[in-house]
Protein backbone atom coordinates (compact mmCIF):
# COMPACT_ATOMS: atom_id res chain seq x y z
CA UNK A 1 0.00 0.00 0.00
CA UNK A 2 0.87 3.32 -0.62
CA UNK A 3 0.66 6.40 1.90
CA UNK A 4 -2.76 6.85 2.30
CA UNK A 5 -3.29 2.85 1.55
CA UNK A 6 -5.14 1.89 -2.07
CA UNK A 7 -8.45 3.15 -0.34
CA UNK A 8 -9.33 -0.33 1.18
CA UNK A 9 -11.07 -1.57 -2.32
CA UNK A 10 -12.38 -4.54 -2.32
CA UNK A 11 -11.40 -5.13 1.13
CA UNK A 12 -15.00 -6.29 3.84
CA UNK A 13 -15.12 -4.49 6.51
CA UNK A 14 -17.98 -6.27 8.66
CA UNK A 15 -21.32 -7.91 8.31
CA UNK A 16 -24.24 -6.31 6.49
CA UNK A 17 -28.44 -7.63 5.66
CA UNK A 18 -29.67 -3.77 4.36
CA UNK A 19 -27.86 -4.16 0.63
CA UNK A 20 -25.33 -5.44 -1.61
CA UNK A 21 -23.87 -4.63 -4.92
CA UNK A 22 -24.47 -8.72 -5.67
CA UNK A 23 -22.84 -9.63 -8.98
CA UNK A 24 -20.49 -7.15 -9.66
CA UNK A 25 -23.62 -4.52 -11.23
CA UNK A 26 -26.59 -5.10 -9.90
CA UNK A 27 -27.56 -3.52 -6.56
CA UNK A 28 -30.21 -5.04 -3.94
CA UNK A 29 -31.53 -3.20 -0.80
CA UNK A 30 -32.71 -6.23 1.22
CA UNK A 31 -32.90 -8.48 -1.80
CA UNK A 32 -35.13 -6.19 -4.07
CA UNK A 33 -32.87 -5.06 -7.25
CA UNK A 34 -33.29 -1.51 -7.35
CA UNK A 35 -34.54 -0.78 -10.51
CA UNK A 36 -37.54 -3.29 -9.34
CA UNK A 37 -37.87 -1.07 -6.35
CA UNK A 38 -38.20 2.42 -8.03
CA UNK A 39 -40.81 0.77 -10.78
CA UNK A 40 -42.96 -0.98 -7.94
CA UNK A 41 -42.81 1.54 -5.17
CA UNK A 42 -42.55 5.05 -3.60
CA UNK A 43 -39.46 6.44 -1.48
CA UNK A 44 -41.79 6.49 1.44
CA UNK A 45 -41.95 2.49 0.72
CA UNK A 46 -38.15 1.98 0.40
CA UNK A 47 -37.19 4.46 3.73
CA UNK A 48 -39.10 1.70 5.57
CA UNK A 49 -37.90 -1.50 3.58
CA UNK A 50 -34.28 0.02 4.93
CA UNK A 51 -35.03 1.59 8.06
CA UNK A 52 -38.03 -1.15 9.52
CA UNK A 53 -36.67 -4.16 7.43
CA UNK A 54 -39.53 -4.49 5.17
CA UNK A 55 -41.75 -3.56 2.76
CA UNK A 56 -45.19 -1.92 4.02
CA UNK A 57 -48.53 -3.45 3.32
CA UNK A 58 -51.06 -1.19 2.37
CA UNK A 59 -52.38 -0.23 5.71
CA UNK A 60 -48.88 0.19 6.94
CA UNK A 61 -47.57 2.79 4.19
CA UNK A 62 -51.01 4.84 4.95
CA UNK A 63 -49.78 5.33 8.12
CA UNK A 64 -46.27 5.69 7.74
CA UNK A 65 -46.80 8.55 5.29
CA UNK A 66 -49.28 10.44 8.09
CA UNK A 67 -46.51 9.36 10.64
CA UNK A 68 -43.70 11.33 8.32
CA UNK A 69 -45.99 14.72 7.39
CA UNK A 70 -46.45 14.71 11.24
CA UNK A 71 -42.67 14.57 11.54
CA UNK A 72 -41.89 17.51 8.85
CA UNK A 73 -42.67 20.30 11.75
CA UNK A 74 -39.32 21.92 12.52
CA UNK A 75 -39.13 23.42 15.64
CA UNK A 76 -39.15 27.16 15.68
CA UNK A 77 -35.68 27.81 17.57
CA UNK A 78 -34.13 25.86 14.48
CA UNK A 79 -36.01 27.36 12.08
CA UNK A 80 -35.02 30.80 13.54
CA UNK A 81 -31.26 30.24 12.76
CA UNK A 82 -31.52 28.96 9.31
CA UNK A 83 -33.57 31.44 8.34
CA UNK A 84 -30.90 34.14 9.55
CA UNK A 85 -27.70 32.11 7.93
CA UNK A 86 -26.99 33.91 4.39
CA UNK A 87 -26.86 31.86 1.08
CA UNK A 88 -23.65 31.56 0.25
CA UNK A 89 -23.18 29.67 3.30
CA UNK A 90 -21.70 26.23 1.97
CA UNK A 91 -25.31 23.56 1.57
CA UNK A 92 -23.40 20.44 3.18
CA UNK A 93 -22.37 22.19 6.35
CA UNK A 94 -25.91 23.88 6.67
CA UNK A 95 -27.00 20.28 6.70
CA UNK A 96 -24.91 19.30 9.09
CA UNK A 97 -25.44 22.28 11.33
CA UNK A 98 -29.38 21.60 10.96
CA UNK A 99 -28.84 18.05 12.47
CA UNK A 100 -26.79 19.71 15.16
CA UNK A 101 -29.39 22.52 16.20
CA UNK A 102 -31.93 19.96 15.97
CA UNK A 103 -30.41 17.30 18.09
CA UNK A 104 -29.51 20.02 20.40
CA UNK A 105 -33.33 20.91 20.81
CA UNK A 106 -33.91 16.89 20.69
CA UNK A 107 -31.19 15.01 21.61
CA UNK A 108 -31.30 11.38 21.45
CA UNK A 109 -31.64 9.95 25.16
CA UNK A 110 -29.78 6.42 24.83
CA UNK A 111 -28.01 4.47 22.41
CA UNK A 112 -30.48 1.90 21.13
CA UNK A 113 -31.61 0.71 17.86
CA UNK A 114 -35.14 1.97 18.82
CA UNK A 115 -33.80 5.88 18.98
CA UNK A 116 -31.70 5.62 16.18
CA UNK A 117 -34.75 4.51 14.17
CA UNK A 118 -36.80 7.67 15.60
CA UNK A 119 -33.90 10.21 15.30
CA UNK A 120 -33.37 8.43 11.40
CA UNK A 121 -37.51 9.25 10.46
CA UNK A 122 -37.30 12.55 12.55
CA UNK A 123 -34.27 13.67 10.25
CA UNK A 124 -35.91 11.73 7.09
CA UNK A 125 -39.05 13.94 7.25
CA UNK A 126 -37.48 17.38 8.43
CA UNK A 127 -34.28 17.49 6.57
CA UNK A 128 -36.12 18.64 2.81
CA UNK A 129 -38.17 21.13 5.14
CA UNK A 130 -35.01 22.52 7.04
CA UNK A 131 -33.36 23.20 3.84
CA UNK A 132 -35.80 25.01 2.22
CA UNK A 133 -36.18 27.02 5.51
CA UNK A 134 -32.46 28.02 5.13
CA UNK A 135 -33.19 28.94 1.27
CA UNK A 136 -35.80 31.15 1.67
CA UNK A 137 -38.70 28.63 0.55
CA UNK A 138 -41.89 27.79 2.24
CA UNK A 139 -40.74 25.98 5.70
CA UNK A 140 -44.89 26.67 6.16
CA UNK A 141 -47.64 24.23 6.37
CA UNK A 142 -50.07 26.70 4.60
CA UNK A 143 -50.80 25.06 1.18
CA UNK A 144 -52.53 22.57 0.48
CA UNK A 145 -51.30 19.22 1.18
CA UNK A 146 -52.88 16.28 2.31
CA UNK A 147 -51.45 14.25 5.36
CA UNK A 148 -49.84 11.67 3.01
CA UNK A 149 -48.49 13.68 0.45
CA UNK A 150 -44.88 12.19 -0.16
CA UNK A 151 -41.52 13.83 0.39
CA UNK A 152 -41.05 14.27 -2.95
CA UNK A 153 -43.95 16.17 -3.35
CA UNK A 154 -43.73 18.31 -0.46
CA UNK A 155 -40.14 19.30 -1.43
CA UNK A 156 -41.52 20.30 -5.24
CA UNK A 157 -43.82 22.56 -3.93
CA UNK A 158 -41.67 24.58 -1.14
CA UNK A 159 -39.14 25.11 -3.91
CA UNK A 160 -40.77 25.76 -6.80
CA UNK A 161 -44.04 27.14 -5.52
CA UNK A 162 -46.38 25.75 -7.74
CA UNK A 163 -48.08 21.80 -6.80
CA UNK A 164 -45.32 19.42 -8.84
CA UNK A 165 -46.80 17.22 -11.95
CA UNK A 166 -47.40 13.26 -11.20
CA UNK A 167 -44.38 12.91 -13.76
CA UNK A 168 -41.67 15.63 -11.42
CA UNK A 169 -42.95 13.54 -8.54
CA UNK A 170 -42.10 10.57 -9.68
CA UNK A 171 -38.85 11.31 -11.32
CA UNK A 172 -37.64 12.74 -7.88
CA UNK A 173 -39.45 10.06 -6.12
CA UNK A 174 -36.90 7.77 -8.26
CA UNK A 175 -33.89 9.65 -7.67
CA UNK A 176 -34.65 9.61 -3.90
CA UNK A 177 -34.69 6.06 -4.36
CA UNK A 178 -31.92 5.96 -6.40
CA UNK A 179 -29.50 7.74 -3.47
CA UNK A 180 -30.90 5.81 -0.50
CA UNK A 181 -28.55 3.29 0.38
CA UNK A 182 -24.80 1.65 -1.18
CA UNK A 183 -23.76 -0.78 1.12
CA UNK A 184 -20.53 0.47 2.58
CA UNK A 185 -19.62 3.41 0.93
CA UNK A 186 -17.35 6.61 2.37
CA UNK A 187 -20.79 8.54 4.41
CA UNK A 188 -22.03 4.99 5.70
CA UNK A 189 -18.95 3.39 6.38
CA UNK A 190 -18.60 6.85 8.44
CA UNK A 191 -21.56 6.88 10.04
CA UNK A 192 -20.97 3.37 11.27
CA UNK A 193 -17.41 4.36 12.59
CA UNK A 194 -19.30 6.94 14.94
CA UNK A 195 -22.13 4.86 16.14
CA UNK A 196 -20.13 2.26 16.90
CA UNK A 197 -18.58 4.03 19.68
CA UNK A 198 -21.88 4.42 21.03
CA UNK A 199 -22.24 8.39 20.30
CA UNK A 200 -25.55 9.29 19.19
CA UNK A 201 -27.22 8.95 16.02
CA UNK A 202 -27.06 13.02 14.79
CA UNK A 203 -23.18 13.06 15.69
CA UNK A 204 -23.11 9.94 13.53
CA UNK A 205 -25.28 11.81 10.63
CA UNK A 206 -23.62 14.62 10.59
CA UNK A 207 -19.86 12.60 10.69
CA UNK A 208 -21.44 11.48 7.52
CA UNK A 209 -22.59 14.51 5.79
CA UNK A 210 -18.84 15.69 6.02
CA UNK A 211 -18.12 12.42 3.86
CA UNK A 212 -20.66 13.20 1.47
CA UNK A 213 -19.59 17.07 0.86
CA UNK A 214 -16.21 15.69 -0.99
CA UNK A 215 -17.04 15.78 -4.84
CA UNK A 216 -15.46 11.79 -5.00
CA UNK A 217 -18.56 11.08 -3.39
CA UNK A 218 -21.70 12.92 -2.82
CA UNK A 219 -20.46 16.62 -4.45
CA UNK A 220 -20.14 14.67 -7.91
CA UNK A 221 -23.36 15.35 -9.24
CA UNK A 222 -23.31 19.39 -8.52
CA UNK A 223 -19.52 19.29 -10.17
CA UNK A 224 -21.37 17.14 -13.25
CA UNK A 225 -24.00 20.05 -13.65
CA UNK A 226 -21.61 22.91 -14.02
CA UNK A 227 -19.46 20.82 -16.53
CA UNK A 228 -22.86 20.02 -18.44
CA UNK A 229 -24.21 23.45 -18.18
CA UNK A 230 -20.79 25.24 -19.27
CA UNK A 231 -21.70 23.43 -23.11
CA UNK A 232 -23.50 25.06 -25.96
CA UNK A 233 -24.11 21.90 -28.52
CA UNK A 234 -22.89 18.06 -27.60
CA UNK A 235 -19.89 19.39 -30.52
CA UNK A 236 -18.52 21.45 -28.07
CA UNK A 237 -18.93 19.25 -25.17
CA UNK A 238 -17.24 16.18 -27.29
CA UNK A 239 -14.20 18.45 -27.98
CA UNK A 240 -13.80 19.35 -24.27
CA UNK A 241 -14.47 15.72 -23.17
CA UNK A 242 -11.55 15.02 -25.24
CA UNK A 243 -9.00 17.78 -24.69
CA UNK A 244 -9.95 17.25 -20.11
CA UNK A 245 -9.27 13.34 -21.04
CA UNK A 246 -5.67 14.53 -22.70
CA UNK A 247 -5.12 16.88 -19.14
CA UNK A 248 -6.38 13.87 -17.00
CA UNK A 249 -8.84 15.68 -15.30
CA UNK A 250 -10.72 13.69 -13.77
CA UNK A 251 -14.60 13.86 -15.01
CA UNK A 252 -17.30 14.19 -12.44
CA UNK A 253 -20.05 11.60 -12.84
CA UNK A 254 -17.90 8.81 -14.67
CA UNK A 255 -16.25 5.77 -13.20
CA UNK A 256 -17.05 3.79 -9.48
CA UNK A 257 -15.24 2.42 -6.99
CA UNK A 258 -17.19 -0.79 -6.71
CA UNK A 259 -18.76 -1.39 -10.61
CA UNK A 260 -16.10 -1.87 -12.83
CA UNK A 261 -18.72 -2.16 -16.22
CA UNK A 262 -21.56 -0.34 -15.38
CA UNK A 263 -23.99 1.51 -12.16
CA UNK A 264 -26.97 0.03 -12.66
CA UNK A 265 -28.25 2.72 -11.03
CA UNK A 266 -27.13 5.30 -14.10
CA UNK A 267 -29.54 3.61 -16.58
CA UNK A 268 -32.82 4.22 -14.43
CA UNK A 269 -32.30 8.05 -14.23
CA UNK A 270 -31.18 8.12 -17.74
CA UNK A 271 -34.44 7.58 -18.90
CA UNK A 272 -35.85 9.60 -15.95
CA UNK A 273 -33.96 12.25 -17.22
CA UNK A 274 -34.33 11.58 -21.07
CA UNK A 275 -38.23 12.18 -20.33
CA UNK A 276 -37.98 15.63 -18.32
CA UNK A 277 -35.85 16.85 -21.07
CA UNK A 278 -38.70 16.69 -23.41
CA UNK A 279 -40.63 19.26 -21.53
CA UNK A 280 -37.98 21.43 -20.63
CA UNK A 281 -36.40 24.35 -22.39
CA UNK A 282 -33.01 23.20 -22.07
CA UNK A 283 -33.68 19.67 -22.70
CA UNK A 284 -30.55 19.69 -24.92
CA UNK A 285 -28.79 19.59 -21.96
CA UNK A 286 -29.75 15.46 -22.38
CA UNK A 287 -27.94 15.64 -25.62
CA UNK A 288 -24.81 17.32 -24.47
CA UNK A 289 -24.66 14.79 -21.45
CA UNK A 290 -24.90 11.58 -24.28
CA UNK A 291 -22.23 13.11 -25.99
CA UNK A 292 -20.06 13.53 -23.18
CA UNK A 293 -20.74 10.06 -22.13
CA UNK A 294 -20.05 8.84 -25.63
CA UNK A 295 -16.69 10.06 -25.55
CA UNK A 296 -16.11 8.69 -22.37
CA UNK A 297 -16.87 5.23 -22.71
CA UNK A 298 -15.02 5.24 -26.73
CA UNK A 299 -11.66 6.75 -24.75
CA UNK A 300 -11.52 5.91 -21.51
CA UNK A 301 -14.21 2.94 -21.54
CA UNK A 302 -15.42 4.59 -18.28
CA UNK A 303 -19.38 4.96 -17.50
CA UNK A 304 -21.56 7.06 -16.31
CA UNK A 305 -22.67 6.86 -12.25
CA UNK A 306 -25.30 7.83 -10.69
CA UNK A 307 -24.24 10.90 -10.22
CA UNK A 308 -23.84 11.84 -14.13
CA UNK A 309 -27.42 11.61 -15.62
CA UNK A 310 -29.02 12.71 -11.91
CA UNK A 311 -27.37 16.21 -12.78
CA UNK A 312 -29.53 16.93 -15.63
CA UNK A 313 -32.66 15.13 -13.72
CA UNK A 314 -32.81 17.57 -10.98
CA UNK A 315 -31.58 20.60 -13.19
CA UNK A 316 -35.20 19.96 -15.13
CA UNK A 317 -37.32 19.68 -12.40
CA UNK A 318 -36.21 23.02 -11.13
CA UNK A 319 -33.90 22.29 -8.35
CA UNK A 320 -30.95 24.52 -8.18
CA UNK A 321 -27.67 23.26 -8.88
CA UNK A 322 -26.23 23.64 -5.12
CA UNK A 323 -29.22 21.38 -3.90
CA UNK A 324 -28.26 18.84 -5.59
CA UNK A 325 -25.62 16.90 -2.90
CA UNK A 326 -28.23 18.46 -0.01
CA UNK A 327 -31.20 15.97 -1.91
CA UNK A 328 -28.30 13.04 -1.46
CA UNK A 329 -28.44 13.54 2.29
CA UNK A 330 -32.46 13.71 2.70
CA UNK A 331 -32.55 10.40 0.46
CA UNK A 332 -29.19 8.62 2.08
CA UNK A 333 -30.51 9.82 5.69
CA UNK A 334 -32.85 6.27 5.32
CA UNK A 335 -29.44 3.98 4.84
CA UNK A 336 -27.63 6.09 7.27
CA UNK A 337 -29.83 5.28 9.40
CA UNK A 338 -30.75 1.91 8.74
CA UNK A 339 -26.25 1.51 9.34
CA UNK A 340 -26.43 2.52 12.79
CA UNK A 341 -29.21 0.56 13.39
CA UNK A 342 -27.55 -2.47 12.08
CA UNK A 343 -24.24 -1.58 13.78
CA UNK A 344 -26.28 -1.18 17.67
CA UNK A 345 -27.70 -4.21 16.82
CA UNK A 346 -24.52 -5.64 17.24
CA UNK A 347 -21.59 -3.35 18.61
CA UNK A 348 -18.08 -3.63 18.09
CA UNK A 349 -15.83 -0.59 18.13
CA UNK A 350 -14.37 -0.06 14.92
CA UNK A 351 -10.49 0.17 15.19
CA UNK A 352 -8.41 -1.25 12.15
CA UNK A 353 -4.68 -0.76 12.70
CA UNK A 354 -2.44 0.24 10.14
CA UNK A 355 0.74 -0.66 8.44
CA UNK A 356 3.43 1.65 9.70
CA UNK A 357 5.68 3.35 7.12
CA UNK A 358 7.82 5.97 9.29
CA UNK A 359 11.02 6.21 11.02
CA UNK A 360 12.00 3.37 13.61
CA UNK A 361 12.34 4.32 17.42
CA UNK A 362 14.94 7.24 18.15
CA UNK A 363 15.79 9.57 20.66
CA UNK A 364 14.38 13.36 20.79
CA UNK A 365 17.03 15.30 20.64
CA UNK A 366 17.07 18.15 22.98
CA UNK A 367 15.12 21.29 21.07
CA UNK A 368 19.05 23.08 21.21
CA UNK A 369 20.69 20.59 18.94
CA UNK A 370 17.19 20.41 16.49
CA UNK A 371 18.10 21.25 12.64
N1 LIG B 1 -12.53 10.70 -15.26
C1 LIG B 1 -11.33 10.45 -15.80
N2 LIG B 1 -10.57 9.41 -15.43
C2 LIG B 1 -11.04 8.60 -14.48
C3 LIG B 1 -12.31 8.79 -13.90
C4 LIG B 1 -13.06 9.90 -14.31
N3 LIG B 1 -14.25 10.14 -13.77
N4 LIG B 1 -12.52 7.82 -12.98
C5 LIG B 1 -11.43 7.05 -12.98
N5 LIG B 1 -10.55 7.51 -13.89
C6 LIG B 1 -9.25 6.97 -14.15
C7 LIG B 1 -8.39 7.04 -12.90
O1 LIG B 1 -7.77 8.29 -12.80
C8 LIG B 1 -7.44 5.92 -13.13
O2 LIG B 1 -6.49 6.36 -14.08
P1 LIG B 1 -4.96 5.91 -13.93
O3 LIG B 1 -4.97 4.42 -13.98
O4 LIG B 1 -4.30 6.58 -15.08
O5 LIG B 1 -4.51 6.44 -12.58
C9 LIG B 1 -8.28 4.87 -13.83
O6 LIG B 1 -9.37 5.58 -14.43
C10 LIG B 1 -8.81 3.78 -12.94
O7 LIG B 1 -9.60 4.31 -11.91
P2 LIG B 1 -10.49 3.31 -11.03
O8 LIG B 1 -9.57 2.41 -10.25
O9 LIG B 1 -11.51 2.68 -11.88
O10 LIG B 1 -11.26 4.29 -10.09
P3 LIG B 1 -11.08 4.49 -8.53
O11 LIG B 1 -11.65 3.31 -7.79
O12 LIG B 1 -9.69 4.89 -8.20
O13 LIG B 1 -11.97 5.77 -8.26
C11 LIG B 1 -13.86 7.12 -8.32
C12 LIG B 1 -13.37 5.70 -8.31
C13 LIG B 1 -15.37 7.13 -8.24
C14 LIG B 1 -13.29 7.86 -7.09
C15 LIG B 1 -13.37 7.78 -9.62
O14 LIG B 1 -13.90 7.08 -10.71
C16 LIG B 1 -13.74 9.24 -9.67
O15 LIG B 1 -13.05 10.06 -9.08
N6 LIG B 1 -14.83 9.60 -10.41
C17 LIG B 1 -15.26 10.97 -10.48
C18 LIG B 1 -16.00 11.37 -9.21
C19 LIG B 1 -17.38 10.76 -9.14
O16 LIG B 1 -18.11 10.73 -10.11
N7 LIG B 1 -17.72 10.32 -7.93
C20 LIG B 1 -19.02 9.74 -7.66
C21 LIG B 1 -18.89 8.28 -7.43
S1 LIG B 1 -20.50 7.52 -7.31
Amino acid sequence: MSGGGAGLRGIAAGNTSICTVGDGHNLYYRGYEVAELVKKCGFEEVAYLLLRGKLPTAGELKDYRVYLNDLRKIPPEVGDVLQKLPPTCNPMTVCQLAVDLFALTEPETEPTEQQALECSEKLLAKMPVMICCWQGRSASFDFEQNDQSPIAADFLQRLIGDAPSGEQVAALDAALILYAEHEFNASTFTARVVAATMSDTYAAMTAAIGALKGPLHGGANEAAMRMIEGYSDSEQAAAATHKMLADKTLIMGFGHAVYKSSDPRSAVIKEVSRTLSEHHPRGSLFAISEAIEQVMRDEKGKFPNLDFYSASAFHFLGIPTELFTPLFVCSRITGWGAHIIEQRSDNRLIRPTADYRGPGPRIVPDLATRT
